[in-house]
């Protein structure tokens, strides 16, 4: 009996444990993907004003190219792909092959950079 109640207190233990470890996996790449965004997209976009790029706040769940106050290319303005996790990975990824005659002239190869990046966008308050 008395063996057991430890057995169960050590199992609480060790799941509570792996829930804290769990959500520090996330922290850092959030963390990591701030970073990264400042690295490889802050020569053209922030997160609130408009630049050489559109401002990025609240982008997860938006059509792409709707800003009404950032001049997109035409074929980002009449694109009807939503922002998720999976466009912005394959938009990182290659644009043009997403959405052919868009204007931005970057892409993002490494898949983990792509991966911490979006963490970071999601986790975005609008
Ligand atoms: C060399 C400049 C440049 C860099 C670097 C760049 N972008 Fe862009 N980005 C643009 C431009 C220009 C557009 C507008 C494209 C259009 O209108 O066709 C754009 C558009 C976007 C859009 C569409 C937004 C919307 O409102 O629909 C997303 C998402 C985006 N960029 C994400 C990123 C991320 C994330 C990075 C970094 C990994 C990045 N970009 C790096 C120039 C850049």
């Amino acid at each position: 009996m008395r063996y057991s109640f430890r057995m169960f207190f050590l199992a609480c233990l060790l799941s509570l444990n792996l829930a804290i470890a769990q959500q520090q996996v996330v922290a850092n790449d959030v963390e990591r993907g701030e970073k990264l965004y400042s690295r490889r997209c802050g020569a053209c976009h922030s997160i609130d004003v408009n630049r050489i790029g559109p401002k990025h706040r609240g982008l997860l769940g938006r059509t792409a190219g709707s800003l009404t106050d950032y001049d997109y290319s035409d074929a980002l303005s009449h694109s009807s792909v939503v922002w998720t996790k999976e466009t912005l990975n394959a938009w990182l990824e290659n644009p043009q092959a997403l959405i052919p005659g868009q204007k931005m002239g970057f892409r993002l190869k490494k898949e983990d950079e792509r991966q911490d990046i979006i963490a970071y966008l999601v986790r975005l308050k609008d």
